[in-house]
């Protein structure tokens, strides 16, 4: 990414990386991603908000010459995640007489995955003020977006939050400013899925705090520059909210027939009830989409065979991501079918520790599924839509 003045002395000079595909070994990322880093030019300081990935030190680098910066007081830190802190040990090499600035709990994390020296640190408390001459920046503690250390920091005299993760999407593009639309919004909404929403409740409360101030710009450390805040702003309201949809999102695995064809049964059943179904077939799916899925979704409908003893493994590894993702779900049940015996259905309760959803009675059907299978799916199929109607 070329640097990019946003406004008088504030430039972008962060990366874009087009090809990455996997986040954390985990994240799918069918969109690539950027790494935003910001230069604050102020009369007396000169401020850098975040750095970049280490894969991408040389882009921000070739960015500071470019803008002949000989010399950057602070180094904000808002997040110790080395996509945006890996290049701090490098910054510090090149300008050692920069500070990083950020609070105890990221000094504390920098320190450990950094190994950066205590005298390098400027620590500040929550709505501290920091003064580059003619521009402030005022620091609020925003923990859990999405590590416990993550704070925002407001520019007072221009109006702009630089939010970092909060916010962010996996998104890379040339377009330099937020084009509102599916695209960007699907990006944000897997971003928050995959990483947010386990924190919902106290993202509810940082966009309580985030509310007072005057924001004409969000610029995150992934993705465009929102110039109209309020786009995301309000998205971030509603998927943190306790407001489900008429959904059912039923992740499924099948080896030889018997739980696909309860599935096929099944989706057909709730189309006929006018409830939106999203089905995911394991082995060929993005889990990214079907985080994004769990993000409103009033039901999940776990479809599993037994293997050997158990669930099947694909449907462990669903209903693991479920319970650390913690969606709002209302109602949890589980489909499927067994050769000779096991005990898929407990295994599975037993993973769902976090998850604080009714569970509807399981519908299990032995061998390839008959009559009296497809009339207890009708059941279940009447009772979803009964508890959705109730809602
Ligand atoms: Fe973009 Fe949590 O790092």
């Amino acid at each position: 990414m070329p640097a990019k003045e946003i406004m008088p002395g504030i430039y972008a000079v962060g990366a874009i990386d087009w090809d990455r595909r996997l986040f954390d070994e985990l994240i799918p990322l069918p969109e690539g991603t950027s790494y935003n880093a910001y230069l604050i030019q102020g009369f007396e300081k000169t401020a850098l908000i975040d750095s970049v990935d280490p894969t991408k030190e040389s882009d921000l680098f070739e960015n500071l010459k470019k803008l002949n910066i000989e010399k950057i007081d602070y180094l904000v830190a808002h997040h110790a995640e080395q996509d945006h802190s890996g290049t701090i040990p490098a910054i510090l090499k090149a300008y050692p007489m920069a500070k990083v600035v950020t609070n105890e709990k990221g000094q504390e994390f920098l320190s450990s995955l950094l190994l950066i020296s205590p005298d390098k640190f400027k620590v500040i408390s929550d709505g501290e003020e920091l003064s580059l001459g003619n521009k402030t920046l005022k620091f609020l503690f925003t923990p859990w977006v999405h590590w416990p250390e993550t704070l925002v920091t407001y520019l007072v005299e221009d109006k702009i939050l630089f939010s970092c993760d909060f916010f962010g999407s996996h998104l890379a593009t040339s377009e330099f400013y937020a084009q509102e639309g599916e695209l960007l919004l699907e990006s944000a909404k897997r971003y928050y899925a995959e990483i947010m929403m386990p924190f919902r409740i106290i993202i509810r409360k940082n966009l309580d705090k985030i509310k007072p101030l005057d924001i004409a710009m969000i610029a995150p450390s992934h993705g465009p520059i929102y110039k109209n805040p309020s786009f995301i702003i309000e998205a971030y309201h509603e998927w943190t909210s306790d407001h489900v949809k008429n959904e059912v999102v039923l992740p499924f695995v099948s080896m030889h027939g018997s739980t696909e064809k309860m599935v096929r049964h099944f989706i057909q059943l709730l189309i006929e009830r006018n409830i939106e179904v999203k089905p995911f077939n394991l082995p060929r799916s993005d889990i990214g989409e079907l985080a994004m899925a769990l993000v409103d979704a009033a039901t999940v409908v776990l479809g599993t065979p037994m293997v050997l003893t158990g669930p099947h493994p694909q449907a462990v590894y669903a209903t693991y991501l479920l319970n650390i993702l913690r969606p709002k779900t209302k109602f949890i049940s589980i489909i499927g079918s067994f050769g000779w015996g096991g005990k898929f259905i407990e295994d599975i309760k037993g993973l769902l520790t976090n998850i604080k959803a009714e569970l509807l009675e399981p519908v299990v059907a032995r061998g390839y599924p008959k009559e009296d299978d497809f009339q207890a799916l009708e059941r279940l199929a009447n009772e979803i839509a009964k508890k959705h109607q109730e809602l």
